[in-house]
């Protein structure tokens, strides 16, 4: 319909984004058509305002300004895998049995486009190269199936542990196809319940939305703190009243290490009584890209690394440590309360963040222009900044190399946080987690290989090993498997049992 008659060309001209009708005459009428949908399911009076307070928030917020307001988290906060080892095993117990009475929910955060590791399909569905080529998503479901066994031989119930699955416009289609494909790897179809977040515009910096073709707006996804929206405008907080969720285990897709619905983390989280609870590594390095878990003005807050200014990162306490060294690992404690809440009251009151960026457009003469420096805004709210509502929360530290390595990037010579690194990390936790069980390498000669792999030709390529989350969560139950024996790499164990692989470069 033509716009002019139908209303949309006035709410433009009302909101000043008459320039998207700009190509109108050279479209055909499906152009038009699909143009006009697009349109008219935007509030551009909602978008110009979201542009306007972000803008003003982030002119505001000054990193020196930022800086002299933070603190680290206190002690008293703070639970330790390290520090607090006599405790572990109570919060196990406690995380195993909320699990058993199906009262845990996981959810997945999986709208990112992956554009730094360069692929066009949805990150989970990456093999970083196991000897199994599992995708992340098959080891993710695994772990969960395992999960619920062992919650299930512990308690004698059957339990069940729902996982939502958060997509957006570009990785719905895509990720529902695969695990359709793979059959739910395992798990019942009617338990992964995936839902999508919504999408925003790209904006110049006078507020005027970016066409990237002449029937096309330049759109991407609002950031994973576009949760909170999309749990309530789809229904998802419903669902996870009727199955009677109680704490919800909300993580990233990237981190082949992550223990999902993690029982130690949950049970924790729940002995504390918080509402909100937050998984963190130590920050050795000052410069790496993970945000910081912290107090600003007195309330929790992550500040990301692209937020906090080097002097800061740098800062040392007495012990030589890093004062801000609780890096967010992007695994997020929440009880159903506190969430709806959440989504009730306080998703509006979230401001989104502003991500200069260089982004094509479509010049007056319908030319796209790849600009060499940045030339507008994406907006997007982020996952964490939530915690400053909350009543009692909480710090969980892990041991980086047994929970956290995660996928950004490609591959390529000394890269961080590759495909390469992330196989390294799973490979030497299973290679671990089978010294332990009492099981030993031995190479060509058969000789004992040492437990820690030597610096040979300047690498320390890890042993090659594989344990399916089929067979073991976090290392449990191995012993039955490995116990006194010795095994050449590649070794797998999977549901069928032990495994030397014969060609030792798979
Ligand atoms: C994220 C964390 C950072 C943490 C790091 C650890 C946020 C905002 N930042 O950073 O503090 O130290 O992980 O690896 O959480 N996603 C969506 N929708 C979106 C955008 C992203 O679902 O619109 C999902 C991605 O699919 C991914 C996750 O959010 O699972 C993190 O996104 P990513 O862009 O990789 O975050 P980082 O900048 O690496």
């Amino acid at each position: 319909m033509d716009p002019s008659t139908s209303g949309l060309a006035q709410r433009l001209a009302e909101a000043g984004q008459s320039h998207l009708l700009h190509f109108w005459n050279e479209l055909s009428p499906a152009g038009q058509a699909d143009l006009t949908l697009e349109l008219q399911g935007m509030d551009f009076q909602e978008i110009n305002g979201f542009f306007k307070n972000a803008m003003e928030t982030s002119s505001n917020s000054k990193h020196e300004k930022m800086d002299a307001r933070m603190e680290p988290v206190p002690r008293e906060v703070l639970g330790s895998v390290m520090k607090d080892r006599d405790s572990l095993k109570d919060w196990e117990l406690i995380g195993l049995r909320c699990i058993s009475q199906s009262n845990v929910a996981v959810l997945l955060l999986a709208g990112g486009q992956g554009t730094r590791l360069g692929v066009s399909y949805p990150k989970g569905m990456y093999d970083v190269g196991l000897p199994s080529h599992k995708t992340l998503f098959q080891i993710q479901a695994e772990r969960i199936l395992k999960l619920q066994q062992l919650a299930e031989q512990k308690h004698k119930i059957k339990c069940c542990i729902p996982w939502y699955i958060m997509t957006s416009g570009r990785t719905m289609e895509p990720t529902k196809d695969f695990f359709s494909r793979h059959n739910y790897f395992g798990l019942d179809k009617d338990n992964i319940i995936f839902f999508q977040q919504g999408m925003l515009p790209a904006m110049d910096y006078n507020g005027k939305i970016i066409l990237e073709g002449k029937g096309k707006l330049s759109m991407a996804p609002d950031g994973n703190g576009g949760l909170y929206r999309a749990l309530g405008n789809q229904g998802i907080m419903d669902d996870m009243e009727r199955r009677g969720i109680e704490f919800i285990h909300v993580y990233c897709v990237d981190n082949i290490l992550v223990k999902v619905a993690d029982p130690a983390f949950v049970g924790f989280c729940v002995q504390k009584g918080a509402d909100c609870g937050a998984k963190v590594v130590e920050k050795t390095n000052p410069t790496e890209a993970v945000g910081v878990v912290c107090k600003v003005d007195g309330r929790y807050q992550v500040v990301e690394y692209s937020e906090i200014t080097l002097e800061t990162a740098q800062k040392r306490s007495a012990d030589g440590r890093l004062m801000f060294s609780a890096g967010n690992v992007a695994n997020h404690f929440f009880s159903f309360s506190f969430l709806r809440d959440v989504v009730e009251k306080y998703e509006p009151k979230l401001q989104h963040h502003v991500a200069q960026k260089k982004i094509p457009y479509l010049d007056a003469e319908g030319q796209l222009i790849k600009p060499e420096k940045p030339n507008g805004i994406k907006m997007e709210k982020f996952v964490f900044d939530i915690f400053q509502f909350a009543k009692t929360f909480v710090v969980y530290e892990v041991l980086r190399e047994d929970e956290f390595s995660p996928l950004k990037n490609a591959d390529s010579q000394d890269g961080k946080d590759t495909p390469t690194t992330a196989r390294h990390a799973l490979m030497s936790v299973h290679h671990r987690w089978l010294l332990n069980a009492g099981g030993h390498f031995i190479d060509e000669n058969g000789r004992r290989m040492p437990a820690i792999p030597s610096l040979k030709d300047g690498t320390d390529l890890p042993i090659k090993c594989e344990i399916s989350p089929l067979v073991s969560y976090g290392g449990e139950g191995l012993e039955e498997f490995v116990k006194g024996r010795e095994f050449h790499p590649t070794l797998m164990i999977d549901g069928d049992g032990v495994h030397e692989l014969v060609k030792n470069g798979v």
